[in-house]
């Protein structure tokens, strides 16, 4: 079973995306970036694209409007980055209601026109794109299952499927009855919500999973992808000293560095008001 470490804002800067891979991770992302400020060479933004080493990573974009998506196909040859991207991969479950009110994020799991056409937009960096949806805007959404009519109608590379509405707090449990539907529908889904042990691989796999999202569980500890292929978990205090030093050699936003120091070995507490409302 292949292991992701789920986009993290705040989080999942190269240093921690390093931290997992050299614990495990299969393949990392970095955290949602809004396109349109990337056309707009916000600076900021720009430095969210830090692939500066030899980890496999997928990019995670906000895209809503076509337009910016051309515009950033025809800027990607101009990224300095020291490996290619894996793959693009479209946000269609923020919850932020900015984000939602713009018709991006999780009210995008019912625009199936509109992902469509940024899809082949982005097919044209001959790279795979994926989207990681929620279940809907809310349960009324969820109930009339709209991300089903998506992976039904949507010609994705894959489909991460993270278990909640966009109302729901991560308190709330993920909801894993829906994978079954989402898999009979033969699209290649992997799922995100809650996964951290190894039994709750064992499940996936008997529904025939290649591939599984973990997000809060790294961020505890990330060598919970090594634990959960079978090796030992390293402890907090020699995680910390690696992150120093991948700090050091891939210097980051200090925010990241101190997020990512309060929440290595905690429990409960990884707070981010957008994500986990
Ligand atoms: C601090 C934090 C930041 C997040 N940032 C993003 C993000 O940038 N893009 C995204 O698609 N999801 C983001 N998420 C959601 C996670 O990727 C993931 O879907 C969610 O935490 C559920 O997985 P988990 O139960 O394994 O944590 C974020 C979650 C947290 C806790």
């Amino acid at each position: 079973m292949k292991l992701f470490l789920a986009p993290l804002e705040g989080v999942s800067d190269c240093a921690f995306r390093t931290l997992c891979y050299n614990h495990g991770a299969d393949l990392t992302f970095t955290e949602m970036i809004r396109v349109d400020s990337l056309v707009r060479q916000n600076k900021a933004t720009l430095a969210l694209l830090d692939l500066k080493n030899n980890v496999p990573t997928g990019i995670q974009l906000l895209a809503i409007k076509p337009a910016s998506a051309q515009e950033f196909v025809k800027m990607f040859p101009s990224f300095d980055f020291v490996r290619a991207p894996e793959q693009i991969n479209l946000n269609c479950g923020c919850p932020s209601p900015d984000v939602i009110r713009q018709g991006g994020g999780a009210a995008l799991v019912k625009r199936v026109q509109r992902l469509q056409e940024l899809i082949t937009i982005f097919r044209k960096l001959s790279l795979p794109v994926t989207l990681k949806i929620r279940l809907g805007l809310n349960s009324y959404e969820k109930k009339h299952n709209v991300y089903l009519n998506l992976i039904k109608n949507v010609d994705a590379d894959a489909f991460i499927v993270h278990a909640r509405d966009a109302r729901q707090s991560s308190k709330e449990k993920a909801d894993w009855s829906v994978f079954e539907e989402c898999i009979a529908t033969g699209k290649n889904i992997i799922p995100n919500g809650d996964i951290s042990e190894k039994e709750h691989l064992a499940h996936f796999r008997q529904l025939g999973v290649k591939e599984v999202m973990i997000g809060r569980a790294a961020v505890r500890n990330p060598s919970v992808f090594a634990y959960l292929k079978g090796k030992e978990r390293v402890s907090i205090a020699n995680l910390r000293e690696e992150y120093h030093l991948l700090c050091k050699e891939y210097p980051n936003n200090l925010k990241y560095k101190e997020n990512v120091l309060s929440y290595l070995g905690k429990e409960e507490g990884i707070h981010s008001r957008k994500w986990l409302m």
